[in-house]
């Protein structure tokens, strides 16, 4: 593994990848209400870039046996884990991973949709990671995008201190950012905040 950037994320997760998900639990809010989402809807296949440990695919193979689901992620240690979680309930049949790059990975295929949970915010160019996400979305496909927030409803200090402790993770929420991004891209989208800004939820489509 000799890109910088996935170095940079193994580094992140070389500890914190045993406790991930028990202590993400408290912080990543909103994943259980956009896989109930996802749950709801008739689709063949999904692909989460930054899949992580797994927990999110795990969850939705769980509730949907005839979906064919894929994770995308730059830590080949977080995928490690993913892999031997997905290998002890018996899913590798339905979860495939692929270790790489949200900017520039090649499926050769593309899905009805594509999520990014707690991602966005870490990649290094989310033009790109988009960009690629855009040429992989089927044409009447979905991406959903979860992210943290600009935390426009808190206390200016706990604002300050949220940026603060995100950026040793590695994580720099950019929300005007994408929806500039969007706008000047003419991508359709959709959105709604979860907890007073503290993240947010959207929904891109091509048309
Ligand atoms: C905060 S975790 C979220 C994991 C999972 N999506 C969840 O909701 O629990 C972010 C993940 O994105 C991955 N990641 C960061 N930059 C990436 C990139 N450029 N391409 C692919 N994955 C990336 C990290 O390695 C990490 O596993």
């Amino acid at each position: 593994m000799f890109d910088p950037h996935s170095k940079r994320m193994n580094t992140v997760y070389r500890y914190t990848r045993h406790c991930y998900d028990i202590s993400r639990k408290f912080f990543l809010l909103g994943r259980d209400g956009l896989l109930e989402e996802l749950g709801k809807q008739d689709y063949k296949s999904i692909c989460e870039v930054g899949c992580g440990t797994g927990r999110n695919l795990i969850k939705l193979a769980k509730m949907n046996s005839s979906n064919k689901l894929f994770g995308l992620d730059a830590s080949d240690l977080m995928l490690k884990k993913a892999e031997k979680r997905i290998k002890k309930l018996r899913l590798e049949d339905q979860i495939c991973l692929y270790t790489g790059l949200a900017e520039e990975y090649d499926f050769n295929k593309q899905f009805d949709i594509l999520v990014f949970s707690y991602s966005l915010s870490m990649v290094a160019d989310y033009k790109k990671a988009l960009n690629n996400a855009l040429e992989h979305v089927s044409d009447d496909g979905v991406i959903y995008v979860l992210d943290f927030g600009n935390f426009e409803n808190f206390p200016n200090l706990i604002k300050k201190l949220m940026y603060k402790f995100l950026k040793i993770f590695s994580v720099y929420p950019g929300k005007n950012e994408l929806f500039s991004f969007l706008k000047r891209n003419n991508v359709f989208y959709e959105t709604r905040d979860i907890a007073g800004g503290y993240s947010f939820i959207t929904k891109l489509t091509k048309s």
